[in-house]
């Protein structure tokens, strides 16, 4: 009797376990399908981006400033206003002393924002990005929920503290941040969200207005942001991109691990 339990539920937990996968499968099929559609389209005009000269990257740190078209950069602002809006399914995370804040993950902006998702997949964003850092880079994979986000800063408190973005492929890893928006009560009507970073015995600060890249290698340069204050916003588009987004097992293991922080168990599946 004891052994058919135990067979029977053996046979539940593979049973859901291979649904499970099997709808993240399909899911992916119909993500990719999309993805194609976008990066086929004209959703983004980035030809006309400005980059005559870009600063060095040393320090692998780097801010470019009116980075973006203006008219592309309305796109992407209209699309994160709507997307902000509390409706729409930014997962809200709180890591006690760490981390307080709102995230938009991948797949839910290749269904809802096909304007960031033209941003992230342009050559010209991978020519820019690659000439900076001194190496060719490309998208990290679909199923990677941080490869494309959007960070929802718009609760008092909203932060996160120092820490590494660690890297979970073979290749170079890059974090790409663009501010969309940012709104509030400190200098020149910005937030006192401020990303700061640590690059050797220094320590910058980025209170970044809105069409400000930030670029750095985020395995090497610890980081992060203030907290913000009432009333106050900061939007930011999270980019990454990878000289190699192959992965070994136990790497895509520790990035499912480290992704139910921002995106809940689900990302186990992913
Ligand atoms: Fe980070």
């Amino acid at each position: 009797m004891l052994s058919e339990l135990v067979i029977g539920a053996g046979v539940l937990v593979i049973g859901a376990f291979v649904y499970v996968r099997s709808a993240r499968a399909r899911l992916y099929r119909l993500l990719t399908s999309r993805l194609a559609q976008i990066t086929r389209g004209d959703e983004l005009d980035l030809a006309a981006m400005a980059t005559p000269s870009l600063p060095g990257f040393a320090d692998r740190f780097a801010v470019l400033e009116n980075f973006l078209p203006a008219a592309s950069f309305a796109m992407l602002a209209g699309a994160a206003e709507r997307l902000s809006a509390p409706a729409q399914g930014a997962e809200r995370s709180y890591v006690p002393t760490h981390k307080q804040g709102g995230t938009l993950a991948y797949e839910t902006l290749i269904a809802k924002a096909p304007a960031m998702v033209a941003c992230y997949q342009a050559p010209a964003m991978r020519d820019v990005i690659g000439r900076l850092v001194g190496a060719p880079v490309r998208p990290t994979p679909i199923y990677d929920q941080s490869s494309l986000s959007l960070l929802i800063y718009n609760k008092p408190g909203d932060h996160i503290g120092w820490h590494f973005d660690h890297n979970f492929y073979r290749g170079r890893h890059f974090t790409v941040l663009l501010t969309i928006e940012n709104t509030g009560h400190a200098a020149s009507g910005l937030s006192h969200g401020v990303l700061k970073a640590r690059l050797g015995e220094r320590e910058v600060e980025v209170a970044s207005a809105p069409n400000t890249l930030v670029v750095f290698e985020g395995a090497c340069v610890r980081h992060k942001v203030t907290p913000i204050g009432h009333g106050e916003r900061r939007l930011i588009l999270s980019m990454t991109y990878c000289t190699d987004p192959r992965a070994t097992w136990w790497q895509g293991m520790a990035r499912r691990l480290k992704d139910t922080a921002y995106f809940g168990v689900r990302a186990l599946w992913t």
